[in-house]
């Protein structure tokens, strides 16, 4: 959330729409995970697991987030087969659910980062100009 506001407040739009829609589906996995613990009779600690990296050039955010999805996959790889050891299915099929997630929003930062290789730091610029507002926003009264 953090990368999509300051994505959003240095005008590359649609990679600020990238990130708040990714970070919408983490919430969701947030909810999935929180579900299983409480039904398996654990309880959550509703706090952020670290410090926001402030991080806010374009082309390091994409890093930094294409590596967190690589060590998510890693990590729910590891936890999917702990699960499926103890004979526990379902929550297996989560950390699985999870990982086919994780491969895609990686896949996405990826074809980004991909493109500024491609077409060089324009690319990005380019991103900002097609997101220039129609017309002048309203005076407040
Ligand atoms: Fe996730
Ligand atoms: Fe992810």
């Amino acid at each position: 959330m953090y990368w999509h506001f300051h994505l959003d407040d240095q005008g590359f739009g649609p990679l600020a729409a990238l990130f708040k829609r990714i970070a919408i589906q983490e919430m969701g996995h947030v909810e999935r995970l929180a579900e299983r613990i409480i039904f398996r009779k654990g309880d959550v600690e509703m706090v952020a697991a670290g410090p926001t990296e402030k991080v806010i050039d374009p082309q390091e955010i994409l890093a930094r987030a294409a590596t967190m999805e690589q060590e998510a996959v890693t990590v729910y790889n590891q936890f999917a087969l702990q699960a499926g050891q103890s004979a526990d299915a379902a929550t297996k099929q989560v950390f699985e659910s999870l990982v086919n997630d994780e491969e895609g929003h990686y896949d996405q930062f990826d074809k980004q980062l991909e493109n500024i290789k491609r077409f060089g730091p324009n690319y990005l610029a380019l991103q900002s100009f097609g997101q220039a507002p129609a017309e002048a926003p309203a005076k407040e009264e």
